[in-house]
């Protein structure tokens, strides 16, 4: 079955130390133990393993921001799809733009990322999206286009890849791509996957990038935007809570 919608995941990003991680998911946790559609936090790799216990009787996703591509061996500070499973998480961010962009990942190597992940049975959460030269340029189609043509892991399903389109512009900036622009991206994205997967339709299409309450019902209830990735909204419960439902979530 396609992940239950609407599909909300909060990037912690390089933050939350434990007292706060765990006081954050427990608010979470007493809000809804079993949420109607996909709710999901991504706190950083030293609290997947208390975040994940302490979500244990919830149905409250936990999951990596990334992994290495190789299953094990001499990559000192990375942290493999295994491990992240081992430690309890089910899902994992893969081609974030701070990784492609600070970090230098390309799409190979995201793609690489990816398969490693889905072959340890976690939900790979594919990142894509363009710079603001590249907006600026007109070349948002043909750059979004790449990421998948290049990016997508074989063997995805709806089951087990969601697509978050995050404008790199758009991200901690409080800006946003108009609601038409938003509406057309996802609606052309729906297209290419539909072209490239068996059942490419059913993937969860997200869109992240200053998302906050007070956008969220906006964006979340264009047809073709099946939820959010959310960043530095996420690091407040209630803020979080508020974002998930105004998509329909309880
Ligand atoms: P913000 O919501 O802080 O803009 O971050 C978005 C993001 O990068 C989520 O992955």
């Amino acid at each position: 079955m396609p992940l239950a919608r609407p599909v909300v995941l909060g990037n912690w990003k390089m933050n939350g130390l434990k007292a706060d991680g765990l006081a954050l998911v427990g608010r979470l946790a007493a809000r809804a133990a079993h949420p109607s559609g996909t709710l999901g936090v991504f706190p950083p790799a030293t609290l997947i393993g208390p975040v994940a216990q302490r979500l244990s009787a919830s149905r409250i996703l936990v999951g990596g921001q990334d992994c290495h591509q190789a299953e094990s061996g001499a990559y000192t500070g990375s942290i493999s799809a295994a491990m992240l499973a081992d430690a309890g998480a089910t899902a994992v961010l893969v081609g974030h733009s701070e990784r492609r962009h600070g970090l230098g990942e390309d799409d190979a190597l995201i793609k690489a990322k990816a398969e490693a992940a889905l072959a340890q049975g976690l939900l790979v959460v594919l990142c894509i999206g363009e710079t603001e030269a590249e907006y600026l340029a007109g070349e948002r189609d043909l750059v979004l286009t790449r990421q998948l043509d290049h990016g997508l892991p074989e063997g995805a399903t709806p089951e087990n890849l969601v697509v978050a389109y995050e404008p790199v512009w758009a991200i901690g900036t409080g800006r946003t791509p108009s609601l038409d622009e938003i509406s057309e991206t996802h609606s052309r994205l729906r297209g290419l996957m539909a072209e490239r997967l068996t059942g490419g339709a059913e993937v969860a299409l997200l869109y992240g990038g200053s998302v906050k309450a007070e956008n969220a019902a906006d964006i979340m209830s264009l047809e073709a935007v099946d939820g959010a990735l959310v960043g530095g909204a996420s690091l407040d419960a209630d803020g979080f809570w508020s974002i998930y439902t105004a998509g329909g979530g309880a």
